[in-house]
């Protein structure tokens, strides 16, 4: 059974991904810096009984000192020149069982011991820029899965240089690494529909242009572009997946179907920017993660495989559902603000995917169902997310201020 590297693995999709490559027998070392969206929870139960790693003077891409502290409870962490991109706040880290290494060497065994042990996840404190721990990681994994990104349109709409630095720097660093090793077999890079654009009707294929309107759409491609010049120039076994609009567990509240979800459970009104006539291909995240699985199994380097369910709604008509689940449908929602350069609509051609053996097995009314009970189970956890002062401030300038 392969050893699976997985950037991003406390986030959104890295997590459901992450659970789900365990649940195949695999042993994965999980990778993430914990920014804002990402939690040592999303990888419960796994990582109550795993190792938790960090390293704490590494080398991070751009040649500054990148440093982990443990002071109290708090790590602290710089990862762009003297700005800190990322700062670890003591509420993610407590309950914990966290060790920090003071030298390559031990670090280098721990993650040997692991890989000799039954032990199923490993949990390493890493941004994918750190090039000293890619470089010690790598070696060990024999496919690697990317899906630490910035992801957030709005976000990259307010400022993009956490964009430019993770998507683009981050995916050029793995690269750059992976290349010197032969052990890696497939290096899956998760991208984006974004990168297309916006069609009002008809659907993109793996061969459409790329055509991205926001930072966040254009840093995707970017990424992409370096995946398949790398591919080309050194034979790098990049493959390239750009799924639809997921939903379902552990998403983090700031995007369309959670934020709906938390702010009419606790009686406040969802945000609905410009019509709400906007379009959007939903895909369960379950079936995504199977389809990124598939690519693992079947998949060609130097390929593009679109991930799309084939159904499509517009936004408002997505609020109503989930008003409709939760017996509410009045005054759920309000129009605000458009977002500049907003896409209408995404649609996928995905029938590459499906020549791989691949099909979406949950209608929207299942997923979105499972998607709300799941967030009512979850809701203080949610709550106090979107009480936290980093989903606060963002709220405030990009809904409020704006
Ligand atoms: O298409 C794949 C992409 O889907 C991913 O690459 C992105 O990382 C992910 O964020 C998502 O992008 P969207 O911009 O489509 O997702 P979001 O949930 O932010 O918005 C979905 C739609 O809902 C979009 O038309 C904007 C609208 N919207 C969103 C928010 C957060 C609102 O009307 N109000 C809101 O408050």
């Amino acid at each position: 059974m392969e050893t699976f590297g997985v950037s991003g693995a406390a986030g959104f999709i890295g997590s459901n991904f992450t659970h789900f490559a365990i649940g195949k027998g695999h042993k994965v070392i999980a990778i993430d810096s914990l920014s804002y969206p990402g939690f040592l929870f999303n990888l419960e139960p796994w990582i109550l009984k795993s190792r938790i790693l960090g390293l704490k003077n590494g080398k991070d891409f751009s040649r500054v000192n990148f440093s982990i502290e443990k002071r109290h409870d708090r790590i602290y962490k710089k990862v762009f020149s003297n700005k800190v991109l990322c700062q670890i706040p003591d509420n993610k880290l407590k309950g914990y069982n966290i060790t920090l290494f003071e030298n390559k060497e031990d670090f280098t065994r721990e993650i040997e011991s692991f890989i000799e042990s039954n032990e199923k996840l490993l949990f390493i404190i890493a941004s994918i820029t750190d090039e000293e721990l890619i470089n010690i990681i790598l070696p060990h994994v024999n496919c690697f899965f990317n899906f630490a990104a910035e992801t957030h349109v709005d976000r990259s709409i307010l400022s993009q240089e956490e964009f430019i630095f993770t998507d683009i720097l981050g995916t050029y660093n793995i690269l750059k690494v992976l290349i010197k090793y032969k052990n890696v077999k497939k290096f899956i890079q998760i991208s984006t529909d974004e990168v297309y654009g916006s069609s009002i009707e008809g659907s993109f294929n793996e061969s459409s242009i790329l055509n991205p309107s926001s930072p966040y759409a254009a840093t995707k491609a970017s990424a992409d572009l370096l995946c398949l010049a790398f591919y080309k120039t050194f034979n790098a076994p990049a493959i390239l997946i750009r799924p639809s609009n997921n939903y379902g567990p552990r998403q983090y509240p700031e995007k369309l179907i959670p934020l709906s979800i938390i702010k009419i459970l606790k009686g406040e009104k969802v945000p609905i920017y410009g019509s709400g006539k906007q379009k959007r291909e939903w895909i369960y995240v379950d079936d995504c993660v199977k389809g990124i699985y598939q690519v693992f199994l079947r998949g060609t380097a130097g390929e593009i495989y679109n991930i799309g369910s084939g159904f499509e709604i517009e936004n408002l008509e997505v609020v109503q559902k989930i008003g409709n689940i939760l017996g509410k449908n009045e005054d759920i929602y309000e129009f605000v603000k458009d977002r500049p350069s907003h896409d209408t609509r995404y649609f996928l051609n995905s029938s590459k995917i499906k020549s791989l053996g691949w099909e979406p097995e949950t209608d929207f009314e299942e997923g979105l169902k499972l998607t709300v009970d799941w967030y009512i189970e979850n809701k203080d956890l949610y709550i106090k997310i979107m009480e936290s002062a980093d989903f606060s401030s963002f709220y405030k300038l990009w809904y409020q201020k704006r």
